[in-house]
């Protein structure tokens, strides 16, 4: 008997990785680790290991958190898994804080009940002449515990999978790798600056990886979706080594909506089946046209969509010349000088509503600067406009702060003693920071005290910076909030106290208008962790009087801007506004010199700021509108 294959779901046809995308990281880890409890189970019933191989990071953050509740909460028992990391930094100690020893100890290990040896990570500082016997020697234990079970999988932007950069082959095994420079500079943040990142690392090969099992490969946040879009459509090739998962006969990939953004399925879904011509959706596929075919808007005539297949538009619009004014209009539409909406101006067409004037507008920044460089030259029309600008500072950012920087105020400090006759109010204070500073090595977590002097620094920064863009010091808020306060880089956890502080905010200055960002960013980043704060505080007040006569505007950070079809207002700016904010960048002395998370090779943060900003003019332009030096772009977000 003939047996028919299920129809192939057209959708996923340029897909060579069964992908799938849940509605954010916690759900598809709360999937995940169900499935992971299920076989570790049916394995301890056999009376057998169930092995697992580990990756650090921040992406399986809350994979490793749900593991841990199902152990306290659904007695999971730890006691029969074995696991294997996927790799170490070469040169760090196990008791150094960025090892990932440490990380897996804290963030895992510490809660479950795993036998201490049943856990096993390349040893980070054994002697070059040693490091062949040992990576042999993890091979080796991998197949002793019977091969890995399930390999869970993070992914760099560079294509890395485990430290597998770029050249890595397909047959390679575990051994002492040099880390991408895209690598070291996404770790810059962890180690406090990109000098301070190991050169080296041991890592599983691709084939000790793809000889799992399964593999799953988890990626979450917009900074990743190049890399996993390449993975999962483009060829299989050693130029980005997680696409040798097309070859697993068992791999999978999860994502979140952010991470799946360049998948072709979300990018143009209308070359893979058909959609819903939406305006938004219109828009979109116009603004790939016109890019596709290097013409403006009104010049693209009937060939242009049918060459390009997408022909089905003009059947539901009439004619090429109507369909290119609607979405003309539409990006047209989206150009306003006036952030705060034009007092006495029709407002039909304008992304803002002229009334109430003047707003009172709040302007979010996760941590001082990302302000700055999202909406530098929105904020200083605000305030000229006449609105109340209120800018708060959520989290207090003295993580950033070199020591260095520290040091240098604590000298003057005791400088000013010397010379003065009353000492300054925290003399002691200042005497025990200095007296830290000078034995702390650079990986020493803070003192709370050294902390404080930090983020001092950042707050004069912070304010300098307003004052740059026009908003008068007494108008910032320096919100503190605990989870920042109480944490470090990629082990935030953000609780009931962090959300009541928005709450109260938000009540205390009923806003018309609320800046933020972070939407769309890795959910453990302080940009990500800040904006869901947001939303489950407007959540909190949706009943509230104001809250229905309030629009949120999102900017996004210097590493990416807004696709030009999402952005429902654009703000330009003349040269000498794209100088004076980046004047406001320049503020933040502490930060100056620091390779910015995500930038190309060399370049400032405020360099990267301003060419985002041309760049978005230099779109507007291409579509065939109006010339400016810069844009300033914003997504209306409706809760
Ligand atoms: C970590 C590892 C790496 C990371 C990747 C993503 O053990 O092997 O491949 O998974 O660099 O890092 P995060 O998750 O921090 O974005």
């Amino acid at each position: 008997m003939r047996t028919h294959a299920p129809p192939r779901d057209e959708s996923l046809r340029f897909e060579r990785i069964p992908t799938e995308v849940f509605a954010d990281a916690e759900t598809a880890c709360r999937a995940l680790a169900a499935r992971i409890a299920g076989e570790i189970r049916h394995r301890a019933a056999e009376g057998r290991p169930y092995v697992l191989g580990l990756a650090t990071g921040s992406t399986p953050l809350p994979l490793y958190r749900e593991l841990i509740r199902l152990h306290r909460k659904e007695d999971l028992s730890f006691a029969n898994v074995v696991a294997f990391n996927l790799d170490e930094y070469y040169g760090l100690s196990r008791s150094h804080p960025e090892s990932y020893w440490v990380f897996m100890r804290e963030q895992l290990f510490a809660h479950l009940d795993i036998p201490e040896d049943h856990i096993h990570l390349p040893e980070g500082t054994v002697p070059r002449s040693e490091v062949y016997g040992h990576c042999a020697g993890y091979e080796t234990a991998i197949e002793a515990a019977g091969g890995i079970d399930l390999q869970i999988l993070g992914i760099g932007r560079s294509g890395h999978i485990g430290f597998n950069e770029p050249g890595s082959r397909p047959d390679s095994r575990t051994r002492l790798v040099t880390l991408d420079p895209v690598t070291r500079r996404d770790a810059a943040r962890d180690f406090v600056g990109e000098e301070n990142v190991p050169r080296h690392a041991l890592t599983m090969g691709v084939a000790t990886i793809l000889d799992a099992r399964q593999v799953v490969l988890l990626a979450w946040g917009r900074a990743k979706a190049e890399a996993v879009a390449r993975a999962v459509e483009g060829e299989e090739s050693d130029a980005l080594p997680a696409s040798f998962l097309q070859s697993h006969p068992n791999a999978a990939i999860l994502l979140d909506p952010a991470a799946a953004s360049e998948l072709t399925r979300v990018r143009h879904p209308w070359r893979v089946g058909p959609v819903e011509w939406t305006p938004a959706m219109t828009g979109k596929a116009v603004a790939w046209l016109s890019s596709r075919v290097s013409k403006p808007i009104l010049k693209l005539i009937e060939d242009d969509y049918r060459e390009n297949s997408i022909s089905e538009l003009i059947t539901e619009r009439g004619s090429a010349y109507q369909l290119n004014i609607e979405a003309f209009n539409r990006f047209q539409h989206t150009i306003t000088g006036w952030p705060g909406g034009k007092p006495g101006a029709g407002e039909s067409h304008r992304p803002e509503r002229a009334a109430p004037h003047p707003k009172r507008a709040l302007a979010l920044s996760p941590e001082p600067r990302d302000d700055t460089i999202g909406m530098g030259g929105t904020l200083h029309r605000l305030v000229d406009q006449g609105h109340e600008v209120t800018l708060v500072y959520l989290t207090s950012g003295d993580l950033a702060v070199p020591d260095g920087d520290a040091l240098r105020l604590s000298r003057i400090f005791a400088e000013l003693d010397l010379e003065q006759d009353s000492a300054p109010p925290n003399e002691k204070l200042i005497a025990r920071v200095h007296e830290e500073l000078g034995r702390k090595g650079p990986f020493d977590p803070d003192s709370p005290e050294l902390r404080y002097l930090k983020g001092l620094i950042r707050r004069e920064e912070a304010r300098a910076a307003s004052q740059q863009c026009g908003v008068h010091p007494s108008s910032t808020v320096f919100l503190d909030l605990p989870f920042y306060q109480k944490g470090r880089y990629r082990s935030f956890a953000p609780g009931p106290d962090d959300l009541a502080k928005v709450v109260r905010l938000l009540r205390d200055v009923r806003p018309h208008q609320v800046y933020a960002t972070g939407y769309l960013q890795d959910p453990s980043s302080v940009p990500g962790i800040c904006f869901d704060l947001l939303s489950q505080a407007l959540e909190a007040c949706r009943d509230e009087p104001w809250f229905a006569d309030c629009r949120i505007w999102l900017y996004r950070g210097a590493e990416a801007e807004w696709e030009i079809h999402d952005i429902d207002m654009a703000v330009p700016l003349s040269p000498s506004e794209l100088q004076n904010k980046v004047q406001g960048i320049y503020q933040h002395q502490s930060q100056r010199g620091q390779t910015p998370f995500h930038a190309e090779s060399g370049e400032e943060i405020w360099q990267q700021a301003a060419e985002r900003n041309k760049h978005t003019a230099a779109l507007y332009d291409a579509l065939g509108l109006p010339e400016y030096e810069a844009i300033e772009a914003f997504h209306r977000y409706q809760p």
